[in-house]
């Protein structure tokens, strides 16, 4: 797939399939991640990839009544449909995606959340490449105030979270959508 058909046709996927993707792929995936830009070429990252689902069910089970109760005075199109998926019996906010990678990022690197946000969308690019679903969770975070729920992701010493993403063979297909054009100033 070439570069510009990856990036116009990525969706979000919120379902998916059972089976596990294979450590080779989930490797170049991660390969994807490391070849994006940063500040001084730090590479302020590390990624986690968390396959244990009964501990992804525990993180979830924590942020799903947080959330719908954050939420609950949100009201437009997405709000709405996003708090009924929550309140929806057995929602988990990862979806029971096989895969789930945290990108970290080096604490007090300048510009890690730039940086670490440009490796986490070179590998939902590559993943669709390569025919896998993923979306970006940013729910997980009503749960970094938890540390001992924290301590199950087992971030390496001198980082901290910037996102985390979900991974999996698709079985759904969300088709393009529309974007709304940017507002673009030109200076010449
Ligand atoms: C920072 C960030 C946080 C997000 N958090 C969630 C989330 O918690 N749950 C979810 O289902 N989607 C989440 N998304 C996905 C967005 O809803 C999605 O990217 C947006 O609706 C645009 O759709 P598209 O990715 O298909 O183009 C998040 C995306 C970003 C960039």
């Amino acid at each position: 797939m070439e570069a510009l058909e990856a990036i116009m046709t990525r969706r979000s996927v919120r379902k998916f399939g059972k089976k596990q993707i294979p450590d080779a792929v989930i490797e170049k995936i991660l390969k994807a991640g490391t070849y994006a830009p940063s500040a001084l070429a730090l590479q302020p990252w590390a990624f986690v990839v968390v396959q244990d689902q009964n501990f992804l069910r525990e993180v979830s089970d924590y942020v799903r009544p947080i959330m719908i109760s954050l939420m609950k005075d949100a009201h437009n199109g997405m709000s709405d449909a996003f708090r009924q998926l929550l309140e929806s019996p057995g929602y988990s906010i990862y979806y029971d995606a096989p895969t789930v990678i945290m990108v970290v990022g080096k604490t007090g690197s300048r510009f890690r959340e730039i940086d670490c946000s440009l490796a986490a969308e070179n590998m939902m690019l590559a993943a669709h490449a390569l025919g896998i679903g993923s979306c970006w969770i940013g729910s997980t975070e009503v749960a970094y105030g938890n540390r001992e729920l924290m301590a199950g992701f087992r971030i390496p010493e001198g980082y901290s979270p910037v996102g985390t993403i979900v991974f999996g063979y698709p079985e759904e297909n969300p088709g393009v959508h529309d974007k709304h054009p940017a507002n673009v100033t030109w200076v010449r």
